[in-house]
């Protein structure tokens, strides 16, 4: 065993103890009977056909908080998907999950009108009901201050109804937005127990200046990683960012390896690709983009230089591309991954994702998994537990990398000051 090693995930209960939050937990308040507003992030991939929910992690990674509120009335507040994206679904079928796993679960379609409120209202201790979709009220996509996202209707229209707001939704905790930091600026607010192990774990797997310290960073939302690379970049603490899916794409188009043709599946190339180019001027040591491409030819896999593509749609990164990532990942004493090398829905297409995965299980140093794709991958294929931490945050995981604090955990301490005075 290499001597960088450190066994984070085993000691995130003891890192929890000895770290002091700003914010308050499940621990500082009474629970018991109390009427709980409480956000969740189940985001889950979604079969964009047959809109069934094809991996259920984050509705899993809930449990710890649900079980803790069992003599609580519970009612559960979660996004899925966004306006216009294929992803965008109820949240009937989160809730058919929620009973699975043993809650007395039940569904409202509706956020915070008539029905919702007399289904609200109607909720008692062991119960939880879960509200639709809160991404299907407008005023939730805005975002700016906890006072400015106070205002919206969501907030003023429900928290009369609650004792309590408990935020346990880690993976969009790098939103402003209504139902993640707006109930802070009037209820009673803590953190449930996925966002106090996610914080504590990251904190002790961040607490490291031990090089090389590589990215992986693939997958879509090309315009957020774009920002969020820029600022990770300016941290100075990335020695290899290797870039891959639509994101690799758009780095490729933006140097020119590729012709603009293949921007069409990247939503937001407009708006991203003259960062991608600045980017690419300033870190042209560290970012990493594929040299070979995987497309479908005759309906099978074909590995191939950029120049043989004849115009196929770039599914994965090439076999050469995907050895070299993985040499890079496993001589790493810190690694990063977040958001898959290619179409790993496509078996054929998911070999760049699975060899980097590998390569990531295989590293001897910190090795973080965050986004719900990759983590279910790597757990799908047994590698949970050789890898440091699978995080259930994609985007927020990334952004807590740069140093500047959640926007969930800053609405969370002000709440706690409030509460404390
Ligand atoms: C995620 O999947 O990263 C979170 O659920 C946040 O979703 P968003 O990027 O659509 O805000």
């Amino acid at each position: 065993m290499s001597n960088f090693y450190i066994p984070v995930v085993n000691s995130a209960t003891q890192v929890m103890r000895e770290l002091r939050f700003a914010f308050k937990t499940l621990d500082d308040v009474d629970v018991n009977g109390k009427r709980v507003l409480l956000r969740l992030d189940i985001n889950c991939s979604v079969d964009p056909e047959s809109k069934e929910l094809t991996d259920t992690s984050r509705i899993e990674a809930a449990e710890p908080t649900l079980e803790y509120l069992r003599n609580s009335s519970v009612v559960v507040l979660a996004h899925q998907g966004r306006p216009g994206s294929d992803d965008f679904i109820s949240l009937e079928q989160h809730t058919r999950v929620l009973r699975q796993l043993g809650f007395n679960a039940t569904f409202v379609d509706d956020i915070f009108g008539e029905k919702a409120k007399n289904a609200i209202a109607r909720t008692k201790p062991g119960e939880v009901l879960v509200l639709q979709n809160v991404r299907y009220f407008d005023g939730e996509m805005k975002k700016g201050t906890v006072d400015e996202v106070a205002k919206e209707a969501i907030v003023q229209e429900l928290y009369p109804h609650f004792d309590l707001f408990v935020n346990d939704a880690f993976g969009a905790a790098h939103r402003s937005q209504a139902s993640l930091v707006g109930f802070t600026a009037y209820l009673p607010s803590v953190a449930g127990r996925l966002v106090e192990k996610e914080i504590a774990t990251l904190t002790e797997a961040t607490a490291t200046d031990r090089h090389p310290w590589t990215l992986v960073l693939g997958g879509s939302k090309v315009a957020d990683k774009v920002d969020i690379l820029r600022k990770l970049l300016g941290t100075n603490r990335v020695d290899s960012a290797l870039l891959g899916g639509l994101l690799g794409t758009l780095f490729l188009i933006a140097k020119g390896s590729i012709p603009e043709s293949y921007s069409t599946p990247i939503k937001g190339f407009g708006e991203a690709v003259d960062t991608a180019r600045s980017l690419l001027e300033t870190y042209s040591d560290t970012i990493v983009l594929p040299k070979d491409a995987a497309v479908p030819k005759d309906g099978s896999r074909v590995d191939c230089a950029f120049t043989e593509m004849d115009g196929n749609p770039f599914l994965d990164i090439g076999e050469k591309t995907a050895k070299e990532y993985a040499e890079v990942v496993k001589s790493s004493a810190v690694v990063f991954a977040n958001g898959p090398m290619g179409y790993f829905e496509d078996e054929q297409f998911a070999a760049g994702t699975s060899t980097v995965l590998k390569a990531i299980a295989a590293c001897k140093g910190t090795t973080v998994v965050g986004g719900g794709h990759m983590g279910a991958m790597a757990i799908a294929m047994n590698l949970g537990n050789s890898i440091t931490h699978i995080s259930t945050g994609g985007g927020a995981t990334i952004n807590f990398l740069t140093g500047k604090k959640l926007d969930l955990v800053v609405a969370l301490e002000a709440a706690a000051k409030r509460m404390d005075s």
